[in-house]
């Protein structure tokens, strides 16, 4: 994970479940789509229950978010064959399957399982308390 001043901000104020700094977590409340350096609250962690996903905003990009076993996942929304939502797909283990024609994508790696050269961009997850944030810049593409 990079260095930041946000990221140093973010780890500082992690969860207890995730932090490996040992810090206390302190709660900050809702206020919706909110910046934090450079992530996003995007969620509350009970909003994505497990095995299941939603398109969300980070600073105006919809990405797909999905929940596996409790584990939070961001791939781009946009799917790479005729612009469908990602986020709109059914979502079964790691992959899931886009309803308008019937695509599969891993959504832990955005690799497409359907068509390689259809590969989606990940996104940064970060808990803080209940919420999910997501960085603004991609990981790989
Ligand atoms: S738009 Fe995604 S499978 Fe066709």
């Amino acid at each position: 994970m990079p260095e930041s001043p946000a990221l140093a901000v973010l780890q500082a104020g992690c969860a207890e479940e995730i932090c490996s700094t040992g810090a206390a977590a302190p709660r900050s409340s809702w206020s919706g789509a909110v910046a934090i350096g450079d992530f996003v609250r995007v969620a509350h962690r009970d909003e994505i229950a497990p095995g299941t996903g939603k398109t969300v905003d980070v600073g105006g990009m919809p990405v797909a978010l999905f929940n596996v076993d409790g584990v939070y996942h961001v791939i781009h929304n946009s799917c790479p064959h005729e612009d469908g939502p990602l986020g709109e797909g059914e979502l079964s283990g790691r992959v899931v399957t886009r309803p308008w024609h019937a695509y599969e994508f891993d959504v832990t790696s955005g690799e497409c399982l359907t068509e390689p050269a259809y590969r989606v961009e990940k996104f940064e997850v970060w808990i803080e308390g209940d919420d999910i944030l997501v960085g603004k810049e991609a990981v790989h593409g």
